[in-house]
């Protein structure tokens, strides 16, 4: 049997793909910090293949203990997004770089890494072009600066993957309602109105379960795969900010969208993503944008706001 190790797996991804792989039949072990929700993963303490350890992922010899018994590593703990690595400078260097380069310099090179990176680096890209994983990464905020140069390290090593995400939406055992889908769904649903600024910069959307979906294909064809990068997008959800509130209104049809001028997103982002180069490995989202709408929309009518969190 494979042993699975996922760091911050109480999170919004990691939650969801323990959960996965414990289906599975795999090994999970799980490293988190607890820095949000501490129930995320409950239901999987009944399984004899899943175990739990409170760490901090920068306590690199504890960390040894744990890199050394398994095959399998997703290292997801991080800081993630732009505001919440601005407020924490330090720590975010060291949990999304200096981690996982000491990660990347102690593993055999036997044992797999599947790395999660997102495209965000792909900034503004010029109007027309679509990035591929050829286009440059130039990330503005420290987030993506950190997230770029640990996608570096990981691919200096034999056996890595890292896909670059696209902006996830979806209802899972954390809910993250800081990412842009979850969070115009919220808002169109208990305010009737959406505010949006740069309603003409353009991004690519993926549901949650099609990400852990990926994830695990990646591991199935790894020997394929690896020493690569693949975007994961839904090739069918590469939309520009406004597009993006209309479809949310086709089905909350109330909403009224609210244009503002002189406000930016700090990860300044614009550009299409092709995520041709995965599909043709044979792995196809199977979730779309309207679906995803639907299930948040149910979720959020039935739960309190205290179940959301923001990453912020
Ligand atoms: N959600 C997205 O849209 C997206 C897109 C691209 C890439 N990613 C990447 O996927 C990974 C998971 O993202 P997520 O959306 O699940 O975020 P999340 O914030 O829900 O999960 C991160 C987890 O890491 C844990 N953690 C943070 N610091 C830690 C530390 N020092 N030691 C141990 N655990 C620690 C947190 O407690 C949390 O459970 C991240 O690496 C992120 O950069 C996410």
């Amino acid at each position: 049997m494979k042993n699975v190790l996922i760091t911050g797996g109480c999170g919004y991804l990691g939650s969801m793909l323990a959960t996965q792989l414990i289906s599975k039949g795999l090994k999970v072990t799980v490293i988190d910090n607890l820095m949000f929700k501490k129930q995320t993963l409950k239901h999987l303490f009944i399984n004899k293949n899943f175990t739990f350890h409170e760490i901090d992922v920068r306590d690199l010899a504890t960390m040894k203990k744990f890199y050394n018994k398994n095959d399998i590593i997703f290292p997801l703990a991080a800081l993630v997004g732009a505001p919440l690595c601005e407020k924490n400078k330090k720590a975010a260097k060291e949990i999304n770089e200096d981690s996982i380069l000491n990660m990347a310099k102690y593993l055999s090179k036997d044992q797999r890494v599947i790395y999660p990176n997102t495209n965000s680096g792909y900034g503004i890209s010029e109007k027309q072009k679509i990035c591929d994983e050829n286009t440059p990464l130039n990330p503005i905020s420290l987030y993506g600066i950190t997230k770029k140069r640990s996608e570096e390290a990981i691919l200096e090593r034999e056996n890595s993957i890292s896909l670059r995400l696209a902006t996830v939406f979806g209802v899972g055992y954390r809910n993250r309602n800081d990412l842009l889908v979850n969070f115009f769904v919220y808002n169109a649903l208990k305010f009737k109105k959406l505010e949006i600024f740069e309603p003409n910069f353009r991004r690519n959307y993926i549901h949650l379960r099609d990400i852990i979906n990926a994830f695990e294909h990646c591991n199935t064809y790894f020997q394929k795969m690896k020493s690569n990068i693949y975007n994961v997008g839904l090739s069918k959800a590469n939309l520009t900010k406004i597009e993006l509130c209309k479809e949310i209104k086709k089905i909350l049809k109330e909403t009224k969208i609210k244009i503002i001028k002189n406000k930016s997103d700090p990860d300044k982002r614009d550009y299409f993503v092709s995520n041709k180069k995965i599909e043709e490995t044979g792995w196809k989202p199977n979730i779309r944008l309207q679906d995803g709408i639907k299930e948040l929309i149910s979720a959020y009518s039935s739960f309190s706001s205290s179940d959301y969190d923001r990453n912020y």
